[in-house]
């Protein structure tokens, strides 16, 4: 099976290249600076360079390719400003599939994306959020209603992970749940190799068709036991 990653000189569409290509799939990188994946050679995996808006040069490159998994992303930015990455990239991705007969689309966002009405993200989270994350919290938003209201004919899922953090190796399964944003009773943390892993379960267990589920790990999964 081949793949096109958008997003994959990330932190982690990089994971998600090298587990890919261990896992025996072709990948077609299409991103915007080739030489971030200079570090990587294999003969699976194709780099195109791309202006990832163009939607008939992105749909000629995902003719060949049997899935879309996008790990792109904006960075926290002070909330006066606007972040469009999400919402502009998913509509042409979304068109250029279309484009190219392709169906499957498999996309992150995050998790708290709508503060908890009780406040228990606790007072630092809360803060943080509200002055660095609710630019790309927002064009978040406005990406999910895209996919939801306007992409029913595409297999489309939506992760929505907590924080990214490097831990490894980690205990205890992900914790997926549909249409939620914060649980309080979970880890604000999720190793971004997990995140990965749960991209590629999406596909090959053709899992959360037209879901947007959030994904966290539990408390103290960071404790492995000796
Ligand atoms: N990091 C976290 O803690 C966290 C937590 C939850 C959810 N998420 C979500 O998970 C996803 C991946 O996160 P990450 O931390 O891996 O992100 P990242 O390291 O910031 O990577 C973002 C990727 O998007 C690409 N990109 C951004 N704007 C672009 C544009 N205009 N044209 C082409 N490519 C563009 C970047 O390309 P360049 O390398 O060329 O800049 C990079 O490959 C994002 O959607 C993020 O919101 C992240």
């Amino acid at each position: 099976m081949k793949i096109a990653v958008f997003g994959a000189t990330g932190l982690c569409g990089k994971n998600l290249v090298e587990v890919a290509l261990n896992d025996g799939y072709g990948v077609k990188a299409l991103i915007r600076n080739p030489t971030k994946l200079d570090h990587i050679k294999h003969e699976n995996l194709e780099i195109v360079k791309i202006d990832i808006f163009d939607v008939d040069a992105v749909s000629k490159q995902l003719e060949d390719v049997d899935a879309i998994l996008s790990c792109l992303g904006g960075l926290p930015t002070w909330r006066w400003k606007k972040e469009t990455v999400y919402s502009t990239s998913i509509e042409a991705i979304a068109k250029a599939a279309r484009k190219a007969n392709k169906k499957r689309i498999i996309a992150l966002t995050g998790a708290r994306q709508v503060p908890d009405p009780e406040g228990r993200e606790g007072w630092f989270i809360r803060n943080f959020d509200w002055i660095v994350m609710r630019p790309i919290m927002d064009d978040m938003m406005r990406m999910e209603s895209y996919l939801k209201e306007n992409c029913q004919d595409l297999d489309y899922t939506v992760l929505r992970p907590t924080g990214f953090c490097k831990t490894e190796p980690w205990t205890g399964e992900a914790i997926i749940v549909p249409d939620v944003y914060f649980r309080p009773e979970d880890s604000l943390w999720i190793p971004y190799k997990k995140v990965v892993l749960l991209m590629l379960e999406a596909l090959k267990e053709n899992k959360w068709v037209k879901e947007h589920v959030y994904c966290a790990m539990p408390n103290g999964f960071d404790k492995v036991e000796k």
